[in-house]
Formats: C-alpha cells, structure tokens, sequence
C-alpha cells in the first residue's frame, strides 16, 4: 500500500467534527479546541459566521486544521452547495462559541449563511457550547430557544460562571474547553479510559545494514503497531511510536519516533519506558545485525564471499531488557511463531518479563502485511483464542485488556 493509500485508510477510520465558530469574544478558544480535538486523533473542519471572522481570521483556522474554512455561502466556487457537502462530512457539527442570535436562529430554524444552512442539512449530532452577556443568556428568549434545541436532541453545554468580557459577573462564559473536547469525544463515542496515561509502542521492522545497499530485515508492515498507537491516541492516551521503516503514514495526535536498526529502536523505546504507564512492543526487531556494515557497495563476487562469511552479532532484546527493570509499567509483548503458537509464548511470558504476550502465527502470508490477525491473549491467567479480526478491533482489545494489568 502506498503512503497515499495508508493516509486514505486512515482517515477513513478518523471521525471529523465540523466546528462552526460564531461572532463572540471566546471565538480565539475555538483555536484550542481545535488543538484538543486534533490531539485525540479527530480531523476537525471550520465553519465560520461573517461575525467571528471579526474575532478571529480565517487564516488561524486554515492553518492549524489544514483544511479550508467555509465563511460565505457562495465562497466555493468548486462547490456550488457547499452547506450540503460539509453537513454530509461532518460526524458531529460543534458550535463553539455560540451566539445568543445563532442559538435563536437555530431554534427556529433560519437559514441565512453558511454556519446556519450547514446546521439545517446536517443529519449529524450537534452540540453547542453557547457564549454571551449574563442578561443575554438568561433573557426568556435565550432560555426558550435553548430548551426547543434541547428537546431536538443538541447538546448544550452549560456556560461556566464568572467574569464576563463585557465586566458583568454570571453565567454566559463559555465553557471550559477540555470539556467541551469531553462532550464531543463523548458524543463520537470515542472512549477516553486512557486519557492522563502514557503509552509507548515499537512497531514496524528494524533494518540492518550489510552493505550500503543490503540488509537483513523482515515483513513486518507496522500496521499493528500503528493501529495501537492510533487507538491508544483516541482514547486520550499521550502516546510515543517508535517505529522502523514502513511505508504508512503515522497516525495523527502521536509522536513518532523514526528509527531503523535494533540499536536505534532500543535507545528510542529506552528513553520512552521510563515515564510509561503501558509498553506495547509490537516491532519485529532483527535478533541479529552483521558486526561490521561494509562501508561500500559489495560487488557481485566479493559479496557472494563476505555474504557467506558475514558475521552476525546478537542485537539486544529490547522488550526483555526494559521490562526486566519494569516498575508501574504494564508490559505487553508479542509472539510471532510458525509452531507451537502457544507453548512458545507462554515462554516468551516469563522469558521477557512481560504481563501479557500477544501469540500469533507467522509464514504463509499470515500476520505480517495482512489487514486482520488472530491472536491469543497469554498471561499468568491462562490462554485466551481472539476470533479473527481487523488489526483495528486487535488494537483497542489489547489496549482493553492491557488495562486490566494497570496497577
Ligand atoms: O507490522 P505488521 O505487518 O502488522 O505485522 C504484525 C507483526 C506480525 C509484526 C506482530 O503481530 C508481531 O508479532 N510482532 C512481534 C514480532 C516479533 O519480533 O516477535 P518475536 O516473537 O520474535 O519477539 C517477541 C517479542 O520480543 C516481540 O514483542 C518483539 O517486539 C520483542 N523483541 C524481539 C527481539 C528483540 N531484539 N527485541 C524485542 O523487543
């Protein structure tokens, strides 16, 4: 699969929040919620009112979401009904801040720009976050208005209490963003269990040079790994991926740590365990490297005799290393066996110091590159057999079952 394709497949997993951001002095918050959104692995698109663009320019949207920002109903001269195209994209349409005249728009549903068409085509969730003058939002009018779009099925997210902008003191604040993040996720139904733990995973194959132009590898396509890390990330979890060379993109809200041999994988995963609450080491690190990497090109005789004679040291076995001196962590290691499935991991349990070794079958075109693994759970419990499953679903049981071990 190529580096485009891989993006597509994983965008096609990537829930997408349309943000429609309205004239208020709490629209330069919109920037964070953006941020936040974007940290749990949600795409995020901006619709904004000619009002907010007052507040906040278009171009602060465009360029943290990467995405163009819809103001003007005929803005998108591509795009003739662009209302109708940005209502069918969105998962959930969140209004942060909004107006106590765009609340009584929607109430009553008018539809006179862009931010307001959008809300009356969309079929998706939409969740409001009002912002406005203490009087304003408890004016009769406001609460009215609130209470038919409560009934509808929005979610209104109450305001906060306080200083407001204009100097009075009451309710209208918008609310904190990190819980409007919560009840968005919370709406998405992207479960945080993991928010406030940090997760590393290796993944991908590690490469070891032989000559400038050679070296021992394996099939590993860190499509594993990725899809823990990814589901880790969405899950609220802060997460490190130390991957070896591959060819899919890496997931959003994750830091990514590019390496390609075992000694280069190792000091990266080192420097991540210490501070990690779970370790998922899904890599399949080369066991050996040849001593010396030739510093030039072997040429064909000359390579067929140093290949014969290349000499191999051991590389150092990362996973069993860091999780031999394990302290809160809660290590789950994998087993990659042609035989013996089973037996071999349940050796690799105490061999490697781990809590939980995921077994699978390699050879024969099995788990390596594939889009679905069947697995089974090892631990000091016994044996579980996972039906077969996408390497998505394998991801977010991992991480279910890896919770349990959370001391
Ligand atoms: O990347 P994909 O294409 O999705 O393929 C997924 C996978 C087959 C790579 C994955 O499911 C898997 O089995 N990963 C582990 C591969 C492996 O190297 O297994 P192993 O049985 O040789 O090693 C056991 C464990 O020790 C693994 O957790 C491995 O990461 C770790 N190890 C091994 C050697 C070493 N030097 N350092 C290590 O940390």
């Amino acid at each position: 699969m190529s580096e485009d394709e891989s993006r597509c497949e994983a965008a096609s997993h990537q829930k997408t929040v349309l943000l429609g951001v309205t004239g208020c002095i709490a629209a330069y918050k919109s920037c964070e919620i953006v941020r936040l959104l974007q940290k749990a692995g949600v795409r995020v698109k901006v619709v904004m009112t000619e009002h907010a663009t007052e507040f906040v320019g278009p171009l602060t949207f465009r360029s943290l979401t990467h995405e163009p920002v819809g103001v003007g109903l005929f803005d998108n001269p591509s795009d003739p009904i662009h209302h109708i195209s940005l209502a069918q994209e969105a998962d959930l349409f969140l209004i942060a801040p909004c107006t106590a005249n765009v609340i009584a728009k929607l109430a009553n549903g008018l539809a006179d720009d862009l931010l307001t068409t959008t809300a009356l085509a969309t079929t998706a969730p939409l969740v409001i976050a009002p912002a406005m003058n203490v009087n304003m939002y408890e004016n009769g009018a406001t609460r009215y208005n609130i209470g038919k779009l409560h009934i509808r099925g929005a979610r209104i997210i109450e305001t906060g209490d306080g200083y407001l902008a204009c100097g009075d003191v009451g309710k209208g604040r918008l609310a904190d963003v990190e819980d409007i993040v919560s009840a968005v996720l919370d709406e998405l139904g992207l479960s945080r269990d993991l928010a406030g733990k940090r997760v590393m995973v290796t993944a991908g194959p590690t490469v070891e040079p032989i000559d400038p132009v050679r070296y021992i590898s394996n099939h590993s396509s860190g499509k594993t790994g990725y899809a823990i890390a990814r589901a880790a990330a969405l899950r609220g979890a802060d997460v490190t991926l130390v991957s070896g060379p591959v060819s899919i993109a890496p997931p959003e809200a994750v830091r990514t740590v590019r390496v390609r041999t075992a000694l280069e994988m190792f000091e990266a995963a080192q420097e991540a365990f210490g501070a990690a609450d779970i370790a998922v080491f899904a890599a399949a690190v080369a066991d050996v490297r040849p001593k010396q990497a030739a510093p030039r090109k072997l040429k064909k005789g000359e390579a067929d005799a140093a290949l014969g004679a290349i000499e191999l040291v051991e590389n150092p076995d990362i996973l069993a290393t860091l999780a031999s001196s394990k302290k809160r962590q809660v290590v789950v290691g994998f087993a990659a066996e042609t035989d013996d499935v089973v037996a071999n991991a349940e050796k690799k349990l105490s061999t490697k110091h781990a809590d939980l070794v995921v077994a699978n079958q390699v050879g024969e075109g099995k788990a390596f590159g594939t889009d679905d693994n069947q697995v089974w759970f090892v631990d000091d419990e016994g044996v579980e057999e996972l039906p077969r499953m996408s390497k998505e679903r394998l991801a977010d049981a991992i991480l279910d079952k890896a919770l349990e071990f959370v001391r």
